[in-house]
């Protein structure tokens, strides 16, 4: 979720607005139909129909859409803005779309179920030969010197080691954790090696489950390599292209895996770099030689979990209901259209607890 500011600040990034205001304004004719998929107060939705949209589709699970019906009549535009607050997954729409318009991305692309979104919507509620804004990402890795990162980390660790104590363990989860660059931006000098490309997206076509790739990589200059940082180059449509990159002030940030070590690299040295990542962003690995040493990182060694939370994530897993699934299945079963939620509450222990449990059934599954 986020808030009303932020998605301002969001529709105030001018290199990010430009392209989509250009892009919408060159695909959205009279009489088209849009749909914005993760609209926010929606700024996209606003800006196709003030381009003739005869109707504009606004998806978003945000309550902050509910922003955008007053947003809408101030510009004269509410009568073809139908607001949808549920998921693109859930959404069907009477006719199909000329012009599906999207930016899901977190701080690069891969990002929780945004290609899976835009799959969905792609095959499910765009007409045959229409539009998808953006077109394609790009996502760039390059090896950076960032100083003021690695002292933060090493800051998660110091603590136990000025008392004497080990923190190994510690040093390991923080090591193999992906950050971003808010608050320290990378900029474009502290970017040691050239930058290549280890995904393309392109969200016509169908995307692996996971995406791998090798690249060899050759400094620039003599430094301290302290992370990979991960960027993406956008096309919106064919000509209409921007890059998060180093160096930018765009409203995305760079990704940054730290690396087990800072290293020193010289001008003309090869880095090979792999970088593993399911398509949710939840799931990273990247492999790093460099200077003479291998690093082999990964995000299951920095999410601390329990063996038994492990083992419940494993497809093979057997589970049995919990006594909180027993009351959500009680809940459901007294969601009939006759009961109030302070009803169904009390009929299953009516403790405050218990009264905001139902609430938030009545949110996810109720209508
Ligand atoms: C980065 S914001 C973009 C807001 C606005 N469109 C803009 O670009 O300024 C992404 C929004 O997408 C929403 N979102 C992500 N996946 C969605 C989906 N499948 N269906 C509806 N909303 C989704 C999130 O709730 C979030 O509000």
């Amino acid at each position: 979720m986020y808030t009303v500011l932020e998605f301002g600040h969001m529709a105030s990034d001018g290199v990010r607005m430009h392209a989509y205001a250009t892009a919408i304004a060159r695909t959205v004719k009279p009489g088209s139909v849009v749909v914005d998929i993760g609209a926010g107060t929606g700024i996209f939705s606003l800006l196709a129909a003030r381009a003739g949209a005869r109707r504009v589709h606004a998806v978003d699970l945000d309550p902050a859409i509910w922003v955008l019906p007053d947003l809408a009549r101030e510009n004269g535009v509410a009568d073809r803005i139908t607001i949808h607050h549920q998921s693109s997954l859930e959404l069907s729409i009477p006719e199909r779309a000329d012009v599906i318009v999207s930016d899901l991305r977190g701080s690069i692309p891969l990002y929780e179920a945004h290609l899976e979104s835009l799959r969905d919507a792609r095959t499910r509620l765009l007409a045959p030969g229409g539009t998808l804004l953006p077109k394609q990402d790009r996502l760039m890795v390059g090896v950076v010197e960032q100083e003021r990162l690695w002292s933060e980390l090493e800051r998660g660790w110091r603590g136990f080691e000025d008392r004497g104590l080990a923190a190994a363990a510690a040093r390991t989860a923080i090591l193999n954790y992906p950050y971003n660059d808010d608050g320290r931006p990378v900029a474009t000098n502290q970017v040691l090696t050239d930058a290549k490309a280890w995904a393309e997206l392109a969200y016509g076509e169908d995307y692996p489950r996971v995406y791998d790739r090798t690249v060899e990589l050759t400094a620039q200059r003599d430094g301290t390599a302290h992370a990979l940082a991960l960027w993406f180059e956008a096309t919106i449509l064919d000509g209409i292209t921007y890059a998060s990159a180093p160096g930018s002030s765009m409203v995305y940030k760079r990704m940054l895996l730290p690396l087990l070590a800072p290293v020193r690299v010289t001008a003309g040295e090869a880095v090979k770099v792999t970088v593993r990542m399911d398509v949710t962003g939840e799931r990273w690995a990247w492999d790093t030689a460099i200077g003479g040493q291998r690093f082999r990182q990964s995000t299951f060694l920095g999410k601390p979990t329990s063996p038994e939370a492990l083992l419940r994530e494993a497809s093979t897993y057997v589970p049995n209901v919990s006594a909180r699934g027993e009351r959500a299945k009680r809940a459901l079963e007294l969601m009939d259209g006759k009961r109030s939620v302070q009803e169904i509450a009390a009929e299953l222990g009516g403790t405050p607890a218990i009264l905001d449990e139902v609430r938030d059934y009545v949110r996810r599954y109720g209508r």
